[in-house]
């Protein structure tokens, strides 16, 4: 895995590979010393084109566990205030020599050009409405952690799904691990077009509330309330938003899962964004593995191709050498 732009780019198997580096990583982050030297001499840039606090925080603690080297690069800092274009910013970052470049950026598709730009790998960490895949990542590891595997469980995805790149990230994620999806919110906030993607959409979310095992609210963003999409805050709340007695009728070993920041008093009432089934800061907390172990995977000996193997042919002998296996043999070195 040379660059990780979108969730389409990972197989069943990747993911899988995925989790298990990411249990690894979990392990490593409980140890009084919560850090490996599996990239060191490696230099990670964070090129944050767009504003964020917890992603980026969460990227530079996963290379820092590590050991990389890391650069944050800031836009409002930066040349492209002075009127540079990205592929000339892009180029002056490469120069440099650095190994990764993660990128977080309003337009949908620039991680992808980026790539074309240079020569280290890229890491999409949010690109307009289009794609947010180590957010997908951090969600489905999150619900396997609860229930031990995404198959056969029943997600809905409730809000501003049209807006939403974590939705399109984590509708593909979902699926491909076997659970079924359910996209919960007023036309509106839909896709205009949703053929192939494969999910239900359901306008009733009291239809759908007491069925699932995870419900999954986005961001109500004001921007939408000032474009006319719904009528009010207030109608938002009451007919889409997770209420106190709504979450009354959910199951009761159900997850709440919100990507934060959340906006509580609209998609989700407060006390039920406090309620023991909300696992929102589990997600943050399992961001950082996560993130680990997709900067390991692009960036360390652990790569592995799209059958989740390094390399040499199977013999009943030898068999074949896992990514896992191999980074836990790297890691053990490396101490
Ligand atoms: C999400 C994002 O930026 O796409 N948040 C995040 O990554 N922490 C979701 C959002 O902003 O609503």
């Amino acid at each position: 895995m040379k660059h990780l732009i979108s969730t389409d780019d990972l197989t069943r198997t990747d993911l899988e590979q995925l989790f298990g580096l990411t249990d690894n990583f979990a392990r490593i982050l409980e140890r009084p010393i919560p850090k490996v030297p599996a990239l060191r001499g490696k230099t990670v840039v964070l090129a944050f084109f767009e504003d964020s606090t917890r992603t980026r925080t969460s990227f530079d603690l996963a290379a820092r566990r590590l050991s990389a080297d890391v650069v944050n690069f800031s836009v409002s800092q930066s040349s492209t205030k002075k009127g540079e274009s990205l592929r000339d910013t892009v180029e002056t970052i490469s120069a440099m020599s650095v190994d990764a470049i993660v990128v977080r950026h309003s337009s949908s598709g620039a991680p992808q050009q980026i790539a074309q730009w240079t020569d280290a790998s890229v890491v999409n960490a949010g690109d307009g409405w289009h794609q947010h895949p180590t957010q997908a990542l951090l969600d489905a590891y999150t619900i396997r952690r609860r229930f031990g595997s995404l198959d056969g469980l029943n997600i809905a995805i409730c809000g501003d799904i049209n807006h939403s790149r974590v939705a399109r990230s984590d509708v593909d994620t979902f699926t491909k691990l076997g659970a079924a999806v359910t996209l919960v919110g007023p036309r509106t906030l839909m896709p205009p077009d949703l053929d192939g993607w494969p999910v239900t959409v359901s306008s009733d979310f009291d239809a759908v509330v007491g069925e699932v095992d995870v419900v999954y609210l986005l961001r109500i963003q004001q921007e939408r309330l000032t474009a006319g999409l719904f009528p009010s805050v207030r109608e938002y709340r009451n007919r889409w938003g997770l209420t106190t007695e709504r979450a009354a009728r959910l199951k009761p070993d159900a997850l709440i899962m919100h990507p934060g920041p959340m906006n509580r008093g609209v998609e989700i009432d407060p006390e039920v964004a406090d309620d023991d089934r909300a696992v929102v800061l589990d997600q943050v907390a399992a961001g950082v593995p996560t993130r680990m172990a997709v900067l390991y995977s692009v960036l360390g000996p652990g790569q592995f191709d799209d059958d989740g193997q390094t390399g040499a042919a199977s013999t009943p002998e030898k068999p074949v050498e896992t990514a896992v296996d191999r980074t836990e043999k790297h890691l053990e070195e490396s101490l």
